[in-house]
């Protein structure tokens, strides 16, 4: 294990004992911690006044202004986390990659990736050194943001393989992945290729943010649902794991309980995939501290077929965001209490803040949860 700086938040105790930082270690905090996907972001009319005059890759580098937009609803809504301001895509930009975020429409690449000779192009071309040599303004994102949290903890993220991997082969969005999914079955060897080399772009991408401060990571696979859970197991499982093998050697000593001499703990992790209710298991795999839970299932039916040994994070419906109180409330109720039969539980939705939510309302989720 190589050990956090002196500085860090887990190390100096600042964000070890934290209720997030607890729950994953699969403890019951006082009261269950809650954030949410997406919390900064365009619910947020202070988000959308800061980011007015920018683009969303250029506000992503903006080492002040990513930190400023991270701190948004950590003081709006008293969440238990804060995650980190960027892009799964950022760490292609920063290694070279050609990409743009177009709003209302998704990631589009200047030269999508689909033969042998792109990817090897690829992993010559943008490399992890490349890529770590540009990180400066993560890094310094991080800094400013850890240093204005206190006792709160940053999670950072990055995008799983198979994830990124649709959209490269894409050339930008698509709603089954099926290039994707044809290039994996046609040309393993490649896509085997094409999966390595972004991995160890997310693995150098999660290993800076965790370098800098972030106490917690999450890996987000957003596409993995459409996925069998065979040849997820076989095709993607691999890359996903290589994706936080950096961030799993990376540890604190945490003083012991009652008296026992202190331990070594890895900076723990969560592995969130959404429409993945047929893959819990295959994700669970990869041993992540907790697995992130969409919507589509419920927490205690998810805790069950993992052993009840899984923290599990989730799974409030976005779509409920928007209707009347007396639904939203019944459903959080019914989520926390499904929740308690997970061996911990770290309440967010299913998936990320649909942008036209009221932050009124997640306020208010977070109030609720903290009385439950
Ligand atoms: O919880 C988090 O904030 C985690 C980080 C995260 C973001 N985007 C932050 C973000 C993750 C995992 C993503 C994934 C992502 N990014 C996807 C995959 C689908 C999904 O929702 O999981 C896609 C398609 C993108 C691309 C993207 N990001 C676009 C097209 C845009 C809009 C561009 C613009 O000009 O605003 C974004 C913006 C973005 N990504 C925001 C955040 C917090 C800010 C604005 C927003 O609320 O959407």
């Amino acid at each position: 294990m190589r050990l956090l700086s002196e500085t860090h938040p887990l190390v100096t105790g600042v964000t070890s004992d934290a209720p997030l930082v607890r729950a994953l270690r699969g403890d019951r905090p006082e009261r269950v911690p809650v954030w949410f996907m997406r919390q900064a972001g365009r619910s947020l009319p202070e988000y959308r006044a800061l980011r007015q005059e920018t683009r969303m890759l250029d506000a992503c580098l903006d080492p002040a202004l990513a930190s400023e937009i991270t701190l948004q609803p950590v003081r709006r809504h008293g969440v238990d986390a804060a995650v980190f301001f960027s892009d799964i895509v950022v760490p292609l930009l920063l290694a070279g990659v050609e990409v743009d975020l177009v709003a209302g429409k998704g990631p589009v690449f200047a030269h999508p990736v689909r033969t042998a000779a792109d990817v090897e192009h690829c992993r010559a071309t943008y490399t992890p050194e490349r890529l770590r040599e540009a990180l400066e303004p993560v890094r310094e994102a991080v800094r400013l943001t850890v240093a204005e949290l206190g006792e709160t903890p940053l999670v950072g993220f990055a995008g799983a393989p198979f994830t990124l991997a649709a959209y490269l082969v894409e050339g930008g969005p698509s709603r089954e992945h099926l290039r994707a999914r044809t290039l994996m079955q046609s040309e393993p060897e490649v896509w085997h290729d094409l999966l390595e080399w972004v991995a160890d772009l997310s693995a150098v991408f999660l290993e800076a943010q965790v370098e800098a401060g972030a106490s917690a990571v999450q890996l987000f696979d957003s596409w993995a649902g459409s996925l069998s859970v065979n040849d997820y197991r076989e095709y993607v499982a691999p890359a996903s794991a290589r994706a936080l093998s950096l961030v799993r050697q990376l540890g604190f000593h945490h003083p012991g309980w009652h008296g026992y001499a202190d331990v070594a703990l890895q900076v723990p992790v969560i592995h969130f995939a959404v429409g993945s209710g047929h893959l819990l298991e295959a994700l669970a795999e990869l041993g992540p501290d907790a697995v992130g839970v969409d919507w589509r299932i419920p927490l205690d039916e998810a805790s069950e077929r993992l052993g009840s040994e899984m923290p599990l994070q989730g799974n409030l419906d976005p779509a409920l965001l928007g209707a009347p109180d007396e639904a939203l409330e019944a459903h959080l109720a019914d989520v926390l209490t499904r929740g308690q039969h997970a061996p911990a539980h770290i309440l967010n939705l299913g998936h990320g803040v649909p942008p036209e939510t009221d932050p009124a309302v997640l306020t208010r989720i977070v109030e609720l949860a903290h009385a439950f």
